[in-house]
């Protein structure tokens, strides 16, 4: 077994962060057309220092294994984060210690990264239009739906 399979395994048997956030103050769902698989993640904020960063993020996911495993990751990575923060991480990023994915799983991690940026464009839609000046910079809805911007894998948002 190669060692990122045995990462895999290993985040497989204690996935962290798996569930629901109930009082979430921003939530991405995306799902990949080629295998079928979806991916659901809360993002939680507090003050911290002057800065808003991400509290807690968990997820939920309808999928491999793989996705399973850098999503905990990843919601484990973004703790801490200010939004514009976690919107620099890449899918590669987001993997953390199961290192770089295969080839065949890449589209795994660009669901999770997926998920993630879905999440942030709605909080950042939330805070513009609870401050119409912000709404100058909020994403359009175009730009939320274009594609990822690493691979040729579409990762689609679901309502
Ligand atoms: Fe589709 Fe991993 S096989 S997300």
């Amino acid at each position: 077994m190669s060692s990122f399979e045995t990462k895999v395994r290993e985040a497989l048997a204690s996935p962290q962060n798996q569930g629901e956030i109930p009082d979430a103050d921003a939530v991405g769902t995306v799902g990949s057309p080629e295998c079928g698989d979806m991916l659901r993640m809360w993002l939680k904020f507090t003050e911290k220092d002057g800065k808003r960063v991400i509290d807690r993020a968990s997820f939920q996911a309808f999928g491999c294994q793989t996705a399973i495993a850098v999503a905990s990751m990843a919601t484990e990575l973004l703790r801490g984060k200010t939004a514009d923060e976690a919107k620099h991480l890449t899918a590669q990023e987001l993997t953390g210690d199961l290192g770089p994915l295969p080839p065949m799983k890449i589209h795994c991690g660009q669901l999770v990264e997926g998920a993630l940026r879905n999440a942030l464009d709605q909080d950042a839609s939330a805070i513009a239009s609870s401050n119409p000046q912000a709404s100058a910079m909020a994403p359009t809805l175009a730009s939320s739906l274009q594609p990822s911007r690493s691979g040729s894998i579409r990762i689609v948002p679901i309502d």
